[in-house]
Formats: structure tokens, C-alpha cells, sequence
């Protein structure tokens, strides 16, 4: 654990905020733990939940945060005997505290009874919490969800420190996307190129920030096999972000040719792509409804599509229809902060504005979020076009465009398995600022970069 990285002041005024929402409510956050490969000495790396790591500002295994009122206190894991011999000396309780900004005490003297909490995602840290409250917190009571609101509240606005941190992971992932286009040439596989993305991460003390993406099947929208070969003609889609050392997440897709050179059909696909990025982010800006970004994406996507003469008809009612969905099946994007997809193990109680719930059209259906955007959140906007194979070969989902969907001209652009382009935006008093935009994404640009 790196004490250089504590934020005491932000946590301490976090911590503020989230016990000022509870009203004198009592709430645990715990830190969660690493789970075992095999067996407890071979652990996945350890990774602090979000919530914890939000209020604390560092990622400190198995330890609870207790927050009622003016009085936060920390209880962590005494060492155990063994622990300085295998992994070295630990902090000791007063270096916690200076670094957390509140008082540490040992696990052992937590009572808990009546206190809220979030259910852990993994079962050794539920069976953690269960002992300490003395009820199972996967059937979360009322007070548990006025604290998941709570901390909603407050994770959803970015304060200083957060956006300084999201700027460190932009720029690891930036670093990343670099080194991926200038590693790609025909060829090489899928992990060659993987491998020089992560590298820029590893250097910088960063991991990334979920499983990495680098594929030449881009309509597998999360294909997280990379033993691919990059054939001369293929389009590689890399959707790959870093992690900064204080756990902000990055999150960028780009799409490249392997050669270093579009085709006419591949080119012309990402300019409608690239256009329809254009579009959302034009709307991003604060009082705008997230889903109407979503839509101004599905627009100018139909838009391009009709030009191309793949669709006919009219663009706002193939859109209103769906039909854009059968080439953009996912939303444009999601929140984005300590977890990639923000505080998705809230559910949509994070991403939907209270009263607002999913459509259940197809495409419509997977958008994440839909609130109104307000000046420090910070999301993702990442348009896409893919043939997928079970979309377009599946007569009830493709019944929806009809004939306006022309398979003929479709066939043109065969060499074109899938694109997205995903930038990560923070939005700002009077629009928004694009944190990644460092990263080459004209096609001219992505030509120069792989070639160069
Ligand atoms: N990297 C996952 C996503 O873009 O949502
Ligand atoms: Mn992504
Ligand atoms: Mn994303």
C-alpha cells in the first residue's frame, strides 16, 4: 500500500458530505478482500470496493469505514503473525490515521449492529458483513438503500481530486492507445498489441481498468480473447483504459486498420461512426438528457447509414423504430469514475434519474444511464457500428427496418466487423471537455499514428 497516495483532506470531506446525507444514520463500507486462485496464499490482486475507496482514499484489504455523524472511524486487520516475514512491514494504526484523516482502530472492536451498508459483490466479503451486522446485507433494508442514494450523491459529482484523477488515468490511457497503434502492423496478434498497451500502464505504476479489449472481431462487443492474427485488411478495435494509482478509471476505444491504411468501404464507415461521436458530443453539456445524447448519436449514425444507401427511408422514423439498434445495439456510454462503469453495482438506482426507467426497445434497452447532466460528472460517449451476425441473421430483430434495409449495399462494407470510438467527457459549467482527446481519432490521423 502506497501512503503517498491518501487524499486525507478530500476523503475527510467526502466523509462529510455522505454523513450530513445519512442524517446521524450509521454506515459500514467495507474494503472487500482478494480472492484466492487456488488457495488463500495465491490471491487475485486485491482491489478495494469503490464506496470504500471513495470515503478513505486508499485501498486497505478487509478494512470497514464506520460513518455516524461527526464520528468516522476506521477498523483494519492487525498484522498477523507471519506477515512482516512474507509481505514486509505494514503501516502501523497512527500512519493509517494520518493518512485516512481519522481515527484507526482494531477490526475486532467493530459492533455494527443496526448499521446500513452496500452488499459486497463477492461472497467472502457478504459473509464479512454478516457477522459484523448480523444479518445477510444481500436483502438490503430501507436504510441501505438511503445509503446507496447517499453515496450516489455524492460519487456522481467529481470533486478536485477526483477529476485530477481521471485526468491521470486519460493520460495512461492515452500513453496506452499510442503504443497499441504504433505496435500493430500485420501479422502480429491481438496479445502482441495488448501487450504493448498494458506496458505503458505498467510503467507508470497503473493496471488497467478492466479486462482489455483488443480484437479484430470487433462485433463481439467485449471480446476478451487475444490470441487473434491481425491480417493484412482487418480493422483491430482496442478498447483499452488505465487505471490510475489511485484507482480513477479510463476508458477509450479506437478502431484502426492493421495495415495502416483504411479501405474505401472501412473509411467511409468511420467517418459515419466518427460523425455520429461528433453528434453526442456536441449535445454533452449541463441540463442535457443522457438518453437525447444517446439518441443524437443514433441519429446522425442513421443519418451516415442512409447516405450510404444501407437504410432508406426516413432517418427519425428508422431511429424511433429501432433500427439504428440493429448495427448500434448498445447505449453511447455509461458513468465513468473510480469504476469504469460508475457505481454499476448500485444498479440503475446510479444511472437512471429517479422515475426514469429502461426502455424495453431493442438497443434502447441496454443504455446505462439517463440522468441530466451536471457540471463534474464525468462519462463516456462511444457510438459504434457492427455486423453482428445473430442481430442480422435473426428475422424477428431485423423486421423492425424492413425494406428499408438494403442487404446489398450492406454487402459493400463486408471488410467492416465492427467500430466503435469511445472518448471519456467530463462535463463543465458551460459544455463539456473531452479528457482523451489527446488520442488520435480522425481516420487520417490513426492512419498516421499506426504507420508512423
Ligand atoms: N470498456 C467497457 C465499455 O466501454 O463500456
Ligand atoms: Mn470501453
Ligand atoms: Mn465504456
Amino acid at each position: 500500500m502506497d501512503l503517498d497516495l491518501a487524499v486525507p483532506g478530500a476523503a475527510a470531506a467526502r466523509r462529510d458530505k455522505l454523513a450530513a446525507a445519512l442524517g446521524g444514520r450509521r454506515a459500514l463500507l467495507f474494503a472487500g478482500q482478494a480472492p484466492p486462485r487456488n488457495y488463500p496464499d495465491a490471491p487475485y490482486p486485491f482491489r478495494a470496493s469503490s464506496h470504500f475507496l471513495y470515503f478513505v482514499g486508499l485501498g486497505i484489504e478487509r478494512a470497514v469505514l464506520d460513518v455516524q455523524g461527526d464520528e468516522h472511524t476506521l477498523y483494519v486487520e492487525p498484522p498477523a503473525q507471519g506477515d512482516a516475514l512474507w509481505h514486509g512491514p505494514t503501516p502501523g494504526l497512527d500512519d493509517l490515521a494520518r493518512a485516512a484523516g481519522c481515527p484507526v482502530r482494531p477490526l475486532g472492536e467493530l459492533r455494527a449492529e443496526g448499521a446500513a451498508t452496500i452488499p459486497a459483490v463477492d461472497l467472502a466479503t457478504r459473509s464479512q458483513q454478516q457477522a459484523a451486522l448480523g444479518r445477510s446485507p444481500s436483502t438490503p433494508t430501507d436504510a441501505d438503500l438511503a445509503l446507496a442514494d447517499a453515496i450516489i450523491a455524492c460519487r456522481l459529482i467529481h470533486d478536485e481530486a477526483a477529476i485530477a484523477g481521471l485526468r491521470e488515468a486519460a493520460e495512461g490511457t492515452t500513453a496506452a492507445h499510442l503504443a497499441g497503434m504504433r505496435a500493430t502492423r500485420p501479422g502480429r496478434r491481438a496479445f502482441h498489441v495488448r501487450a504493448a498497451m498494458e506496458a505503458t500502464m505498467t510503467e507508470r505504476g497503473m493496471t488497467p481498468a478492466y479486462g482489455s479489449i483488443v480484437t479484430v472481431h470487433g462485433e463481439v462487443l467485449h471480446d476478451h480473447a487475444h490470441h487473434h492474427l491481425l491480417s493484412d485488411g482487418d480493422l483491430l478495435l482496442a478498447d483499452v483504459g488505465a487505471e490510475s494509482r489511485g484507482g480513477w478509471a479510463g476508458d477509450v476505444t479506437r478502431t484502426w486498420p492493421t495495415s495502416g491504411s483504411f479501405s474505401a468501404t472501412q473509411r467511409a464507415m468511420y467517418e459515419v461512426v466518427l460523425g455520429a461521436q461528433r453528434a453526442a458530443l456536441a449535445a454533452v453539456r449541463p441540463g442535457a438528457r443522457y438518453r437525447d445524447v444517446h439518441l443524437a448519436a443514433a441519429r446522425a449514425l442513421t443519418r451516415g447509414l442512409v447516405d450510404l444507401g444501407v437504410f432508406r427511408g426516413d432517418v427519425d422514423e428508422l431511429v424511433a423504430d429501432g433500427a439504428h439498434a440493429l448495427f448500434f445495439p448498445h447505449g453511447v456510454g455509461h458513468l465513468l469514475g473510480l469504476d469504469v462503469h460508475d457505481m454499476e453495482d448500485l444498479g440503475d438506482r446510479a444511472g437512471y434519474a429517479p422515475g426514469r426507467e429502461r426502455s424495453p426497445q431493442f438497443g434502447l434497452c441496454y443504455l446505462r444511464m439517463d440522468r441530466d447532466l451536471a457540471p463534474g460528472m464525468a462519462v463516456t460517449i462511444e457510438p459504434g457500428f457492427y455486423q453482428v451476425p445473430a442481430i442480422l441473421g435473426d428475422a424477428e430483430l431485423t423486421a423492425v427496418a424492413g425494406d428499408r434495409l438494403d442487404r446489398a449495399a450492406l454487402g459493400r462494407f463486408a471488410d467492416v466487423r465492427g467500430i466503435r470510438i469511445e472518448d471519456d467527457v467530463l462535463v463543465t459549467l458551460d459544455g463539456h471537455e473531452v479528457l482523451t482527446a489527446a488520442i488520435p481519432k480522425t481516420a487520417g490521423d490513426v492512419e498516421a499514428c499506426v504507420s508512423g
